[in-house]
């Protein structure tokens, strides 16, 4: 069954799967014939939607970000521990077999303690720059290299961020809000200082990569390279890139769903839970206040630390 307030949204999604298209979100969350519900709706929904499938104990996937501010994240969380369902959040690099191979080493000690990391999520297409509402870079893009990089640095916690943010792409559009390039320091309390970036134009295709240079070594992981092909020809070299998230992580989508299936079957915590989402999200807020007063900001401690 698939729920958009659009019907025409509902019915095109629907229809591909042979599924039933209705417009009400809270009529698909309580019918009895739902077994798990798939939050793919507009961010501001996220939360609402969570505390309904867990107040009928309905196991949760719901797309990053879980929720907007750390209050909904409280009260979200605050249902589904008490409903006691599973949450699984679409942090979708985790589920690439570079990004898992790169953490399984760092917590192998491969690369000993994590100094100097970095991550970028380059976008290729800014459609629709009116469309994009405030906060969108941090709040939905370098939210997955928050993540990342917070799930890269595995026994640290992150203190303080530094952002600068601009409208490159689209400037006529920065007064009403839109922010398209975003440069990012943390620094975590092992010492670790990290950089993310993103942007939302690269005019070669969708990049997302993430690199850890630690005291005995370093791991990368991420391309922009739509197959491991290479051509050499008389012009020189080249290499086909990929145009958007769903041909780069297609993999990772996949594998997010088997890890949501087989976490509901074993009784047990996702891969990637409400927690690490509400991880991600503090240092979002701590981002966007940084660029509000163009100083550094202190993490929520309280929602950056991660529970040991
Ligand atoms: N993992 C990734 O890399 C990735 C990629 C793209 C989008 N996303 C996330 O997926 C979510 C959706 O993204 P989008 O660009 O499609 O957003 P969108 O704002 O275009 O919304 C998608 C649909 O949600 C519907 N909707 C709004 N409120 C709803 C509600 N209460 N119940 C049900 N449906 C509702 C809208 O009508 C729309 O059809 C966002 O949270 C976004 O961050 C994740």
């Amino acid at each position: 069954m698939v729920a958009d307030p659009r019907p025409d949204a509902a019915a095109s999604l629907a229809n591909r799967f042979g599924a039933k298209a209705i417009v009400d979100p809270l009529q698909l969350i309580t019918d009895n014939s739902v077994e798990a519900v798939v939050i793919a709706a507009s961010a501001e929904a996220h939360a609402d939607l969570i505390v309904a499938c867990a107040e009928v104990g309905k196991p949760i996937f719901c797309e990053k970000p879980a929720s907007l501010t750390l209050q909904d994240s409280a009260r979200s969380l605050a249902a589904v521990e008490a409903a006691g369902v599973t949450l699984q959040v679409g942090f979708n690099r985790r589920f690439a077999r570079d990004f898992r191979a790169a953490h399984e080493a760092i917590v192998g000690g491969a690369i000993g303690t994590p100094q100097l990391m970095r991550s970028l999520t380059r976008d290729p297409g800014l459609a629709n720059p009116g469309g994009v509402p405030p906060w969108t870079i941090f709040l939905q893009t370098l939210i997955h290299d928050f993540d990342a990089l917070l799930w890269l640095n595995p026994e640290a916690d992150p203190i303080e961020v530094y952002a600068t943010a601009d409208a490159l792409v689209a400037p006529d559009f920065k007064a009403s809000g839109l922010l398209d390039t975003a440069i990012v320091v943390i620094t975590f309390d092992n010492g670790a200082r990290a950089v993310a970036e993103a942007s939302f134009s690269a005019a070669y295709g969708y990049d997302v990569r993430a690199e850890v240079f630690g005291s005995v070594g370093m791991v990368t992981a991420g391309s922009d390279a739509r197959t491991a092909m290479v051509l050499r020809d008389a012009t020189g070299l080249r290499q086909e890139t990929a145009r958007g998230d769903v041909e780069l992580m297609g993999d990772a989508y996949t594998a997010e769903f088997v890890e949501f299936v087989t976490a509901i079957q074993q009784g047990r915590q996702p891969y990637a839970t409400g927690q690490d989402a509400r991880r991600a999200l503090a240092v979002a807020l701590a981002c966007i206040e940084s660029v509000e007063t163009h100083a550094p900001i202190a993490v929520d401690r309280s929602a950056a630390m991660l529970a040991r």
